[in-house]
């Protein structure tokens, strides 16, 4: 069959001509044609309708279902991320940076299941066996009955999965070393990076196992290239975290077996990743006192409550455009409640530079970070501390109102646990129990909550020269 001859299209209007040229005969664009095939015809379709199909068979929604059986793999944290341990039959991508500990996590899931008898295989196209061993060791888990393998070929790692003693649980470090070898394009191109997931998709539904593939993120975030892969697996988690930090949070984005957007906390030691069961008490561990610009936000991460500390620094900026920057918050929400701030509660930003920080690593995505936000500029601005016994939470809206979140008694409970005496907060939808030993101070207008900063007390200047 004769090749089809190609098209040169332009990517900034779409004409296309016959002969390649560096600038499109149509709009005069330079540099914007592009080699592209012409679309196959498109297929005929089924003809004469529903000739030689069989009959569907319908159940009834209401009908009953047996519970998913899972693998639970007594690391709570990860066990709570999955949404009870891991379901036969799934697929589950873990993203992340490099050096996160990817291959750390899912090391010490397969030996924690293998210890309780599940049989696990560890196929490794990034680093050889020894490698391995070493982490193991590292880990104290050199002796739990994981099988290990440095392979990148899909089709041998198929083959191995035949027979009765396959396991049922394996992890693929990472998908971007893997490939098929049917196809041209080098392991980690999309093309390659989605059909070797495919296969292994595949063979996880056809007998049941569980593939836990690893997926590298570019810088921009993406799981490289193949946010198609995200579509394919049942599951998808993040590992983030700063590296200078030692915490790490697992978090699902995607889970057809369990709620999303619930968190697990790690901390990454000498000895692997630790469980840390009380995150609030860690990411408040460092705190100092009286210091203007930081706030206790009430946070919420899934089900669970979580409290951080969120830091502005507000200072004159020799720029003719100030700077916005944002640290585990979303760049956008600044620059809202700034603009909120300005407009309808009278203060100015102008000329100041502006920096936003969520201390610890945590990246927030919550609306109801809005109202700490605002506590922690108009401190930051008016140097006056906040009490360090007082933690906010509420979302701003455009007109300077604070609205409700959801879960407020559960984030005001997390906050009497680790001793916190006041709360400001918006007012309840339908009334507020009263929570034991926490006063809230109820804020229905942003202006309330500059008045309430504007009346704390200013400490006395320190000046560095002093000493
Ligand atoms: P790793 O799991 O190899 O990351 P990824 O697979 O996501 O690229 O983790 C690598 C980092 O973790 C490395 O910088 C060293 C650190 N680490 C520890 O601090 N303690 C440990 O016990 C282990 C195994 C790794
Ligand atoms: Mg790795």
């Amino acid at each position: 069959m004769a090749r089809a001859a190609a098209r040169y299209v332009c990517q900034a209007c779409g004409a296309s001509q016959a002969r390649w040229s560096g600038r499109c005969d149509a709009c005069g664009d330079w540099n914007t044609l592009i080699e592209e095939l012409p679309r196959e015809a498109a297929p005929g379709g089924l003809g004469k309708g529903a000739k030689g199909g069989r009959r569907i068979a319908f159940v009834d929604l209401a009908g009953q279902s047996q519970d998913l059986p899972r693998q639970v793999t007594g690391l709570a944290e990860f066990d709570r991320v999955t949404g009870g341990g891991l379901v036969p039959g799934s697929a589950l991508l873990i993203g992340g940076d490099p050096g996160i500990g990817k291959s750390t996590i899912l090391l010490q899931v397969a030996a924690a299941l293998a210890s309780g008898g599940t049989a696990c295989a560890y196929i490794s196209g990034e680093e050889a066996t020894d490698q391995v061993r070493l982490r193991a060791r590292r880990l104290g888990l050199a002796e739990v009955p994981v099988v290990l393998a440095a392979a990148t070929n899909v089709r041998d790692i198929l083959a191995s999965q035949e027979g009765g003693d396959a396991p049922a649980v394996v992890v693929i470090d990472s998908i971007q070393t893997m490939y098929v070898d049917a196809l041209d394009s080098a392991p980690g191109t999309v093309s390659q990076v989605r059909a070797s997931a495919q296969e292994l998709i595949r063979l996880a539904k056809r007998r049941g196992a569980c593939v836990l593939l690893v997926g590298h993120v570019t810088k921009d975030g993406m799981i490289a290239g193949p946010k198609v892969l995200e579509h394919m697996v049942d599951t998808v988690l993040y590992f983030e975290g700063d590296r200078g930090h030692q915490f790490r949070i697992l978090r699902a984005v995607k889970n057809r077996y369990g709620p999303t957007d619930e968190i697990g906390v790690f901390e990454m030691t000498d000895g692997g990743l630790v469980e840390v069961a009380n995150p609030s008490a860690l990411f408040l561990g460092e705190r100092a006192d009286d210091i203007s610009g930081a706030v206790v936000f009430a946070g919420l991460e899934g089900t669970r409550p979580v409290l951080v500390e969120v830091q502005a620094l507000v200072a004159p900026s020799p720029l003719a455009t100030p700077r916005r920057a944002v640290v585990g918050g979303d760049t956008g929400r600044l620059a809202m409640v700034l603009a909120v701030l300005e407009a309808r509660c009278g203060l100015a930003f102008a000329g100041q530079d502006v920096f936003l920080n969520v201390a610890g690593g945590l990246r927030v995505r919550e609306p109801a970070m809005d109202l700490a936000v605002a506590a922690a500029l108009v401190s930051s601005l008016t140097e006056r501390p906040m009490p360090a016994d007082t933690v906010v939470f509420g979302e701003i809206g455009l007109g300077a109102e604070v609205r409700a979140v959801g879960q407020a008694e559960l984030r005001l409970k997390e906050a009497a646990k680790l001793g916190f005496k006041r709360a400001v907060a918006p007012p309840a939808r339908g009334g507020r129990k009263a929570t034991a030993g926490l006063k809230v101070q109820e804020v229905r207008h942003l202006a309330d909550l500059v008045a309430l900063a504007r009346e704390l007390p200013r400490p006395a200047a320190a000046t560095l020269a002093a000493g």
